[in-house]
């Protein structure tokens, strides 16, 4: 069965075709990221005039080589996201679903971001946990999975490729949102999980005395070295997140320093580590909590802070025995709408193309 996915929810506009949940025949995104940069985040109205532009060339392109024939159903992003953006894909998708005479399934974005494990690619399996042949490289049943990205932070308990149960999630700003806010504040580009996780690289962890000798401003630099962060709600009984402290924490040390400092690499290297530290230590220890409580087969992040290395570095140390990690590859973390079409493969629930309408605050809670 073949699948046409269209996603606008956010700042990408994508259109893919995946055959049975999980060989993409094509995927294509156009992301409007380089122009949001000068602002430091997403302009609303500046992502859906784009993502109006892009949304016939990007479709035209998934569809090259295909016809409306080879189509079998369209699925569409309804939400959560932006109400201009999301229009922009589910208008479309309802004038091809007419035109085409195709039924049309909507699709929960977060809920999707998981699926994206579901798609072959060459990742391996980490670490090395025996799959079942009959799922051929679906992870193993129970898991539980962590969607992380620039809106949500959610955990969810799969019980099979079709039932899934929410277990907690963020109760403010979501993780990505945090290593957006987060570097804003140190001065660094958007979207700013990727930019953080290159200043963190070139942070350095002791400095040896000759280090320190040289230096220029050696008081300044020891002291950033030894920034210390909350781990927000760590040691909470619950599942769920908090990460706008960390932010406000990130200003109040980030505000002791002097105009120089502020510009001092070093010292946006040493931020930069500490605040990753901070996030992915909350995201590992709450992920095993529920892990441990769910007795479950595997772990699934998707996601767009899912690309992160020091997250999946300090997973993949921490595994319990018989746990297997699987983790999309970069490309299939950040949105496209590949897994809005595998999502869709498994949640084969649609709808008269009338009743489909956006819906920016739909619920992840399921
Ligand atoms: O899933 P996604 O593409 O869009 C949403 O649905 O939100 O996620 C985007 C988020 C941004 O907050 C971005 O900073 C973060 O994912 N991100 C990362 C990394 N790559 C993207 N965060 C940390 N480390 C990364 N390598
Ligand atoms: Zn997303």
């Amino acid at each position: 069965m073949k699948i046409l996915g269209i996603e606008s929810s956010c700042d990408e506009t994508g259109a893919a075709i995946v055959q049975d949940g999980k060989t993409i025949l094509s995927n294509v995104v156009a992301s409007s990221a380089a122009m949001h940069q000068k602002y430091g985040g997403i302009v609303p109205e500046v992502a859906a005039r784009k993502q109006l532009e892009s949304i016939i060339p990007v479709l035209t392109e998934a569809m090259h080589g295909f016809s409306k024939d080879d189509i079998d159903a369209i699925a569409v992003t309804v939400g959560p996201g932006l109400i201009g953006s999301l229009l922009v894909g589910v208008e479309t998708a309802k004038t091809l679903a007419f035109a085409w005479k195709k039924p049309i399934i909507p699709v929960n974005h977060v809920l999707a971001h998981m699926y994206a494990v579901f798609l072959e690619n060459d990742q391996p399996v980490i670490p090395n946990s025996v799959q079942d042949p009959k799922h051929d490289k679906l992870p193993k049943f129970p898991a539980i999975s962590l969607v992380v990205s620039g809106g949500h932070t959610e955990l969810y308990l799969m019980k099979d490729e079709k039932t899934i149960k929410w277990l907690g999630g963020t109760l403010d700003d979501a993780a990505g949102e945090c290593f957006d806010k987060c570097a804003r504040l140190l001065g660094l580009p958007y979207p700013g999980g990727p930019q953080i996780a290159a200043k963190a690289e070139k942070h350095i962890p002791h400095y040896s005395s000759n280090e320190v000798k040289s230096l220029l401003n050696s008081s300044s630099h020891i002291r950033s070295n030894n920034i210390r962060l909350p781990r927000p709600m760590i040691d909470d009984e619950s599942l769920n997140f908090s990460f706008s402290g960390l932010k406000t924490a990130v200003l109040r040390e980030f505000n002791k320093l002097s105009d120089d400092q502020k510009h001092d690499s070093l010292i946006i290297a040493q931020f930069s580590h500490e605040i990753q530290e901070s996030i992915t230590d909350v995201l590992v220890a709450k992920t095993l909590k529920a892990t441990t409580e769910h007795n479950v087969n595997s772990i699934i992040i998707s996601g767009g802070v899912a690309a992160n290395k020091r997250l999946s570095h300090k997973l993949s140390r921490s595994l319990p025995s018989g746990v297997s990690l699987r983790i999309p590859p970069p490309l299939l973390c950040v949105d496209s709408a590949s897994y809005i079409a595998a999502y869709a493969f498994y949640h084969q629930k649609p709808i008269d193309w009338k009743q489909i309408t956006a819906t920016p605050h739909l619920s992840v809670e399921v």
